[in-house]
């Protein structure tokens, strides 16, 4: 029999048992706490088999009972509010005889709050403990009979507290009653870990104000991304309640059961939120797990503006059934669309017209754009229906007609000889499309004085043109265009010139011609354009730090903008000065353009101002395609800003991070082109840019590349590229020259060395230059001759170029016009775009064993750079056609 240990105020904090020796059973310190009290087995009816044991104590005959049961030291780890769960049977007065006045039907419950156990041999003193409550009973048992004894068991629940302190014990009154103490639990109710619209929620503890709720914020789960930030809260009761905000499964991964699985190969999921992964389009397929875009197919496309969710398509085969009539003035030309439209429905149609006469010695044909003397009804390009007139032909002579489908991904294909298709008129040869597009006739070159009605006009078959007669101090105006095989081009954009009054420079500009290659995502279309360059040496542009008072040189190179004409729409980004934004500019009477617009946070010093405002004098004396164009400036009123054209598809270092794979090489070096073109520009106008970088060069929507960013060519303090050099300079290292890094050489051969890694980051999607190597890592190797290794799947001849860049001798790296017309070839002969660097054995990653003349891909090219070209039918006539084959030649 175990009974609660009578105490006098005195030590009765442990328990006895009387079978047993005195032992100390403490409570279990840990919480929650379930536990029955192992002191005597009594055999209750509900279970008869399994023995629960309790504390006992019965003393109802016997006056002035004061019977105490102590716990151990409970520490209340992160309790805020304490329950203690008590199981109990209790015996009822009644029903035992000739007890009245001494039985009770009651016990009490105390606590006393510590901040530590207290000593083993302390007194227990009741006075110490606070009461919680009385605890009766809800049921009574009675006995009924001495063989069957009927337990009705009670469960009472008190809150104990509040428990400020590290722990605390419980002590149970007995004052005569007969009772038997079958369990407590001691716990505390806390919210469970959860997992909740995407998000997690670890185990929270209620307020220990029952009225107020705790707020958790939760973590989105793996592959997920917070939309609204996910919050529950949590109740005094351990119930999580109003669930607000909730994550996204990002790219690649669809919900699961409550988490982010990755799309099974086959399937893709290109924007984040809580849709399924869809399958591949047709004509497409994705490896991996986690897909976020289906690659197309070989020999299939997805056009620029395609959606990831249409199927893969190529270009249509060529069109059928070409029938001409001819009466006397006109001839028609008729066709039906090709078999197989490749899966699209955008599909066009070119004509293209040769003129052929006679042919030269070698009894090869000439021949000749016959455009511009024909007239075609109703255009000869971009044609949607199937059929052409054709006038003004002139007599005696043969002409011959291509008539070639396109659609959307036709300007993606390297070759586009499948699409030929020809119509004999006379008996010259057909001459492969692809090729046909890039022959330039001849370029007209156009001079007017400015604002005058009349102008000059010179067409000229070499690629430049000498201009003289100039009167001093007069503003001209060039603009040139070139007559191809596809008919005119457009005319270049004007560049104006103002001869001096001493008529130094009147004397001649020559016109350069290139051949640019563009694809507008329907169209190979190309554009000549003809560059008019002032004589070398003379330096154009105009260092801003040279003005006395550098606010002049912003009004003289940059237009004021009324404020009013702005329309900010939003922020796109933050720059060193202040925010970025794009919007419109709505002049009145012209139409909207759409802008970049660059703020001076309020609260400047004069110095940023000036700083600011660098940039804008410095782009207002460019004028070119390729660099970044400054709309203009309002420094009259707050905030003072710097407006530049909108670039749709924004720096070009995320822009192909975002669009990893997604490009046809002759799309790449498109965007190299572009880059050279600026920069040939900047070079020629003797402006070194020093931060040339992907970062720095901004991308419309057409995919064509400015150069940017001009403000920071002397302080670089924007840049988070740039570090501080044992000179004290700050310099973006990964991009910049040993000798400008090593003693702040800057020239235009340092701008090349960055434009070689400009190069790499392009080939390589925006990779980072040198990876994580550390600054001081990149310099030392590069000093040792290490240069970075070709990207994957990258053409060896623009590695090639690249290590040209980066030779250590400044002077013998290439000039941007070289490495310009280099591409130019390149996209002439798509040929040479074949060869990847993976698919060469031995290939060589120094600029030392670089080969002589890596540069020139024809034999004509070799001979021309060796001043041997009058051999060039010579070589051809003896079978050498590739640089390899000379290699093997003997001297006889
Ligand atoms: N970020 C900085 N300049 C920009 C521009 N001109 N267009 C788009 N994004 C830009």
């Amino acid at each position: 029999m175990v009974s609660f240990m009578r105490c006098h105020n005195s030590d009765c904090a442990m328990f006895s048992d009387s079978r047993d020796a005195p032992s100390k059973v403490g409570w279990i310190p840990s919480l929650p706490i379930r536990f029955g009290f192992p002191q005597k087995d009594l055999q209750l009816s509900m279970k008869p088999t399994s023995p629960i044991h309790t504390f006992q104590v019965c003393h109802v005959m016997e006056p002035n009972q004061n019977n105490w049961l102590r716990s151990g030291w409970i520490q209340r780890q992160a309790a805020q509010r304490v329950y203690v769960e008590m199981r109990f049977t209790l015996r009822d007065c009644n029903s035992i005889p000739w007890v009245s006045g001494t039985c009770k039907e009651t016990f009490n419950l105390f606590y006393l709050q510590t901040n530590e156990p207290l000593p083993a041999a302390t007194r227990f003193r009741p006075s110490d403990y606070s009461k919680v409550d009385t605890i009766a009973a809800d049921e009574s048992f009675t006995q009924t009979d001495l063989g069957d004894r009927v337990l009705r068991l009670n469960t009472e629940v008190r809150e104990v507290g509040p428990v400020t302190q590290n722990g605390f014990y419980l002590a149970f009154q007995d004052v005569g009653a007969c009772i038997a103490l079958v369990s407590v639990k001691v716990f505390y109710k806390r919210c469970p870990s959860t997992l909740r619209n995407l998000a997690s929620f670890p185990d929270t503890v209620p307020h220990m104000d029952s009225s107020s709720l705790v707020e958790v914020r939760g973590a989105c789960v793996e592959n997920a991304e917070e939309r609204d930030t996910p919050k529950l809260y949590c109740g005094a009761d351990g119930d999580w309640l109003v669930p607000l905000g909730h994550c996204i499964c990002s790219i690649g991964h669809e919900e699961m059961d409550g988490f982010c699985g990755a799309c099974n190969p086959g399937f893709f999921k290109a924007i984040a939120g809580n849709t399924k992964c869809s399958k591949c389009p047709l004509h497409s397929s994705s490896h991996d797990q986690a897909g976020t875009l289906c690659h197309c197919d070989k020999g299939f496309y997805r056009a620029l503006k395609d959606p990831t969710t249409m199927a893969c398509t190529r270009p249509p085969s060529a069109p059928r059934n070409l029938v001409s009539l001819i009466n006397d003035t006109a001839l028609f030309l008729r066709w039906m669309p090709p078999s197989d439209l490749g899966g699209r429905k955008d599909i066009t149609y070119n004509v293209l017209c040769q003129r052929c006469d006679g042919s030269d010695g070698d009894g090869m044909t000439q021949c000749e754009a016959c455009e511009p003397d024909l007239r075609f009804i109703p255009r000869a390009l971009g044609l949607t229906g199937t059929s052409v007139a054709i006038l003004d032909f002139a007599s005696h002579t043969n002409y011959t007609f291509h008539v070639e489908a396109m659609n959307g991904v036709s300007g993606l294909v390297l070759s586009a000889l499948n699409r030929m298709n020809c119509l004999f008129c006379g008996n010259i040869k057909c001459i492969p499309k692809s090729q046909l597009l890039f022959i330039i006739f001849d370029c007209f070159a156009r001079l007017q004085e400015q604002e005058q009605l009349s102008y000059s006009s010179t067409r000229t078959k070499s690629t430049s043109v000498v201009v003289t007669g100039l009167r001093p101090s007069t503003v001209y105006v060039f603009h040139v265009r070139a007559r191809t095989a596809a008919g005119y081009t457009a005319y270049s954009s004007n560049f104006e010139f103002e001869t001096a009054a001493d008529g130094m420079n009147v004397k001649e500009w020559e016109l350069r011609s290139v051949v640019y290659s563009v694809s507008n995502g329907h169209t190979v279309s190309v554009l000549t354009f003809c560059l008019p360059v002032p004589f070398s040496g003379i330096k154009t542009y105009v260092d801003p730090d040279t003005y006395e008072d550098p606010t002049q040189a912003v009004e003289e190179f940059a237009k004021e903008i009324v404020p009013s004409y702005i329309c900010i729409e939003r922020v796109i980004g933050a720059g060193e000065f202040g925010e970025v934004c794009s919007g419109y500019l709505r002049i009145p009477g012209r139409m909207d353009i759409s802008v970049a617009i660059k703020t001076l946070k309020g609260g400047y010093m004069d110095q940023h101002r000036r700083d600011f405002l660098r940039e804008a004098s410095i782009m207002g004396q460019f004028n070119n395609p390729n660099i970044i164009r400054l709309e203009g400036v309002v420094t009259n009123s707050r905030p003072v800003m710097i407006v530049v054209e909108y670039m749709e598809n924004g720096a070009l270092d995320s822009f192909l991070r975002t669009r990893d794979g997604q490009f046809t090489v002759l799309q790449l070096v498109g965007m190299l082109r572009g880059i050279a073109v600026g920069m040939t520009y900047l070079s020629d106008m003797g402006y070194v840019h020093r931060d040339l970088a992907a970062r720095n060069i901004l991308v419309d929507e057409n995919l064509v590349c400015k150069v940017s960013d001009f403000g920071m060519s002397r302080v670089l303090e924007d840049d988070s590229e740039a570090a501080y050099t044992t000179t004290g300079g700050k310099i973006p290292i990964r991009w910049t020259a040993p000798e400008a890094i090593a003693y702040g050489k800057f020239s235009s051969a340092s701008d090349i060395w960055s434009y070689g890694i400009v190069m790499w980051e392009v080939m390589s999607y925006g990779e980072r230059p040198y990876w994580e190597m550390s600054n001081q890592d990149v310099i030392l190797s590069i000093d040792e001759g290490y240069r970075l290794p070709a990207p994957m799947g990258c053409p060896v001849t623009l590695h090639q170029l690249m290590l040209h860049c980066w030779q250590k001798e400044w002077s013998q790296r290439p000039r941007f016009n070289e490495v310009l017309s280099f591409l130019d070839k390149l996209t002439i002969n798509p040929s040479s775009l074949l060869t990847l660097v993976n698919d060469v054995q031995s290939y060589s990653h120094s600029p030392e064993e670089l080969p002589d003349y890596p540069l020139f891909i024809s034999i004509g090219d070799w001979l021309d750079s060796i001043k041997m070209s009058q051999y060039k039918n010579n070589f051809l006539a003896g079978g050498y056609t590739t640089l390899d084959s000379i290699s093997t030649m003997s001297i006889e």
